[in-house]
């Protein structure tokens, strides 16, 4: 098999890692038509020299970058002047197994694959024993909060290979910090993707760069992932979010206009009414429609007051139906205090979408 193969691998301060890192590589690649990018951003050690001495001996090319600096962006960098008909992207920290390369690539080549994952998860694969309970926990739940993206049992390695061709346009990756393979999961059209059992071995040389900082950013990503995934779904849940947040205002108006301006209860509970609703309308604005049509504010705003008395009308409406003509919500007036707020948060969705929010 002789197969033109281009693995990019992102390096931040990885000097002491590049020449095991390029050896092992080519080991297993030699006989074959194969580059490797270094996508390295800036690093003040001395990586260039090293990549400079070893690029006599081995193709390879160091590509120095110096704006948008990030693992994912670098990796993206790496997508646009790799040559390979075959993508492979690896860690530079001897973490994953070179050897695997050549079973990934042939997977691809013979089409039994259309995106392979150096999986730490599957059977066989296995992590360096060194791994705290924290890192471990830490790594499920990330996996956990992918699982209705990605059908893998290790969406987040940053070991994973593909054929050119199917990557996916690159205007339309956005990714945030460390998970390209997992954005590149969600965002191409790579119908059967396999896993190969690695192990994956601590790095000897350096330190990780994953903080909590990425961990925030991990989060940001997959937000951006599920509204790609589930645009309608993820804005019944950021309107959800918005509502809870104006239950929270609601109740803080009525309780402090009481208090403070010895308010009539009916009075505080109208004027906390008004607070929390237009709250709502200001949060679903610049949140859950940001991208709908720019429209007037007063207008807009008055329109989503309307709709959200409405729904106001329908939840206790219904709330009232339920408990006076159903002998069983008589008994159980919580369920129907429930199926009221339930009916009154749809209609305020469906309006609010559909209405005041409309894209056109
Ligand atoms: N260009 C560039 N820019 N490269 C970076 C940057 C950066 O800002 N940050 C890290 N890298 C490079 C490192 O030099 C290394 O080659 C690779 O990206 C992985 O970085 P590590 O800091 O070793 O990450 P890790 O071991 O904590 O995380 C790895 O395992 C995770 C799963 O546990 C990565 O493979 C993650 O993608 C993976 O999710
Ligand atoms: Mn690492």
């Amino acid at each position: 098999m002789n197969e033109n193969i281009s693995v990019i691998i992102p390096t931040f301060c990885e000097a002491d890692n590049l020449i095991p890192l390029i050896q092992a590589i080519d080991d297993v690649l030699s006989s074959q038509n194969y580059e490797v990018l270094l996508m390295d951003d800036n690093s003040p050690d001395n990586s260039a020299e090293i990549t400079q001495q070893l690029s006599q001996n081995y193709p390879l090319k160091l590509i120095t970058r110096l704006h948008n600096h990030g693992l994912a962006l670098a990796v993206i960098d790496g997508f646009k002047q790799a040559q390979g008909d075959y993508i492979v992207v690896m860690d530079a920290d001897l973490s994953h197994p070179a050897k695997t390369i050549v079973e990934m690539v042939d997977l691809l080549a013979t089409n039994r694959a259309d995106f392979v994952i150096g999986s730490r998860f599957v059977k066989g694969g296995k992590i360096d024993g060194s791994w705290h309970l924290g890192r471990h926990l830490n790594s499920k739940i990330a996996t956990f909060l992918s699982s209705l993206l990605v059908k893998a049992k290790d969406p987040m390695s940053g070991f994973f290979a593909f054929r050119k061709i199917d990557c996916p346009p690159l205007k339309n990756l956005n990714p945030i910090g460390y998970k390209i393979g997992l954005e590149l999961m969600v965002k191409g059209n790579f119908k059967h993707i396999v896993e190969l059992p690695i192990f994956f071995k601590k790095r000897t040389f350096g330190k990780s760069k994953l903080n909590t900082k990425e961990q925030w950013n991990y989060l940001r990503h997959l937000h951006r992932l599920y509204q790609f995934a589930y645009p309608r779904l993820s804005e019944l849940f950021q309107f959800g979010l918005v509502g809870l947040n104006g239950m929270v205002v609601d109740l803080c108006v009525y309780l402090l206009a009481q208090w403070l301006f010895a308010s009539p209860h009916m009075i505080a509970r109208i004027v906390s009414f008004w607070f929390a609703a237009s709250a709502n309308w200001l949060f679903n604005r610049k949140t859950t429609f940001k991208t709908r049509l720019r429209k007037p504010k007063i207008k807009q705003w008055l329109a989503f007051i309307s709709t959200s008395s409405l729904g106001f009308v329908v939840n206790v409406g219904s709330y009232y139906l339920l408990t006076t003509q159903i002998l069983f919500f008589y008994h159980y007036p919580l369920i129907a205090f429930f199926i009221g707020i339930g009916l009154g948060f749809f209609l305020n969705f469906l309006l609010a979408s559909k209405w005041v929010f409309k894209s056109t």
